[in-house]
């Protein structure tokens, strides 16, 4: 019975939102497995447009059961701010399951993400400021506070306190900041458990329950491939594993379960903060694709750097993460354009290399080797069949898919949830 993982295939903000909420309303759960309120997930329903954060974008179809796995970190204030504002709106949330093992968030993490970043200066990350590094250096430095640890007052306080002792010596000595009081952070936490009760359990035993009982579970990743800590481009990463693989330890569900994997990659290339980035355009199409795909972040409103599509960054994706089925999205942003450039491999100090280079140095060096494909001008945002889509749209979209190493199975025309066209049914 099918395990689904779908996962970003760039470096994020491909459309993970609206492609999960297109499988919506065929699923059962949806997971998120890793990160944490550094993503931000645009869905538009109708006239409504809803920006997801902490909560998987799975929990705006009716009858789905959310669940938070212990792969993400979890600031459950801003998980308490979420929920409200999405029942306000009618959105039904009672379903939501929290793992007992994901990591808290506390407010030291959030001062930690924002000094750390200030004092490295021109090598800064540019982090979404949320807490997520800390909060996972905490958690591989066996220091992390659980969600399971606001159940018990005792352990919650020598756990804080342990946290605290080292970080208030270099927040006052190194960072020039004033010292957290442990008692403060307690109380805080404390003040969470009797609402988040209801919501916590053990979520690795429920999914499995719910794989065995014939139920779809669909795994939505945060972030994507090329911001992954371990696969994509080492420092300018985000400190989770976003890739399939994050899927089965944030989850505690086999890897041999997992039955698909699909990759959502816009049809050109964005990237938030900083870091390598081959495609990058810094003259007016940049600014085009910007204006055109309304590229500013739904966490933190920054301009979206843009460029052209990398196909070698696609197949590596492809690769890392076993893709089974590529989401095509924003292909209706590129109508207007005279020519659309490729990237199909990248020239090394003039030497060409047809894959994503492991060196980081090569990667800074890598220079984009383009083939131009003819554009079109039709509006597209209609279109509902493959062949309905202009010549030009068809022959672009069957050239990636030679070249991205799996299949392209629905491309996003449009921000609606309608705007799609299915080639291959992506869950039977
Ligand atoms: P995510 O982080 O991967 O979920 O992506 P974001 O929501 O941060 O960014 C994707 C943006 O593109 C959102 O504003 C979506 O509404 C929008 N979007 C998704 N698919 C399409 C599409 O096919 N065409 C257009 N024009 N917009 C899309
Ligand atoms: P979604 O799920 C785009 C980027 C940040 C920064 C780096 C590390 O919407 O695709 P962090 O706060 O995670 O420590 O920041 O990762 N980043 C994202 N960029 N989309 C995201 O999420 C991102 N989450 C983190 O901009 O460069
Ligand atoms: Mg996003």
């Amino acid at each position: 019975m099918p395990a689904i993982v779908l996962i970003g295939a760039q470096w994020g903000d491909e459309g993970k939102g609206k492609a999960t909420d297109l499988l919506g309303s065929r699923v059962d759960y949806v997971v998120k497995f890793n990160g944490g309120n550094n993503a931000g997930h645009t869905v538009v329903v109708g006239d409504e447009k809803y920006a997801l954060h902490l909560l998987p974008s799975g929990i705006l179809s009716p009858g789905v059961t959310p669940v938070i796995a212990n792969g993400v970190v979890v600031d459950v204030e801003v998980l308490f701010e979420e929920l409200d504002a999405l029942s306000e709106r009618g959105v039904d949330v009672s379903r939501l399951k929290v793992s007992l093992n994901a990591h808290v968030i506390t407010a030291y993490h959030r001062t930690l993400d924002k000094v750390t970043e200030r004092f490295l200066g021109k090598r800064q990350i540019g982090t979404t400021g949320r807490g997520i590094g800390p909060a996972y250096a905490d958690k591989i430095n066996r220091v992390g506070i659980r969600v399971q640890d606001l159940f018990d007052e005792n352990i919650l306080r020598q756990k804080v306190e342990g946290a605290l002792d080292q970080k208030n010596h270099m927040l006052v000595k190194v960072y020039n900041r004033r010292a957290i009081e442990a008692e403060e952070i307690v109380t805080e936490l404390l003040s969470y458990a009797e609402r988040l009760r209801p919501m916590v359990t053990d979520t690795a035993l429920l999914l499995h329950q719910a794989l065995n009982d014939g139920k779809t579970v669909l795994f939505e990743g945060g972030q994507a491939t090329m911001l992954d800590v371990d696969h994509g481009t080492y420092p300018f990463v985000t400190s989770s594993n976003a890739t399939s693989g994050g899927a089965v330890t944030g989850s505690g569900i086999a890897p041999n379960r997992i039955d698909r994997v699909i990759a959502v990659v816009k049809a050109y290339t964005t990237r938030v903060g900083s870091g390598p980035f081959p495609t990058e355009l810094f003259d007016e199409s940049g600014e085009y694709l910007r204006a055109n795909g309304f590229e500013f972040g739904t966490t933190t409103g920054r301009p979206r750097r843009c460029g052209w599509y990398d196909a070698p960054i696609a197949r590596y994706t492809a690769r890392i993460n076993g893709v089974t089925d590529f989401v095509l999205t924003k292909l209706d942003v590129l109508t207007g354009l005279a020519e659309i450039p490729v990237c199909v491999a990248y020239s090394v100090d003039g030497v060409r290399v047809d894959e994503v280079p492991v060196s980081q140095s090569d990667f800074h060096h890598a220079v984009p080797i383009y083939e131009n494909f003819p554009g079109w001008t039709e509006d597209i945002t209609g279109v509902r069949t493959f062949d309905e889509l202009p010549q030009a749209a068809q022959d672009y979209v069957l050239a990636l898919e030679s070249m991205s190493g799996s299949r392209i199975s629905a491309i996003g025309v449009g921000p609606d949830r309608e705007a799609i066209v299915v080639r291959h049914d992506l869950i039977d």
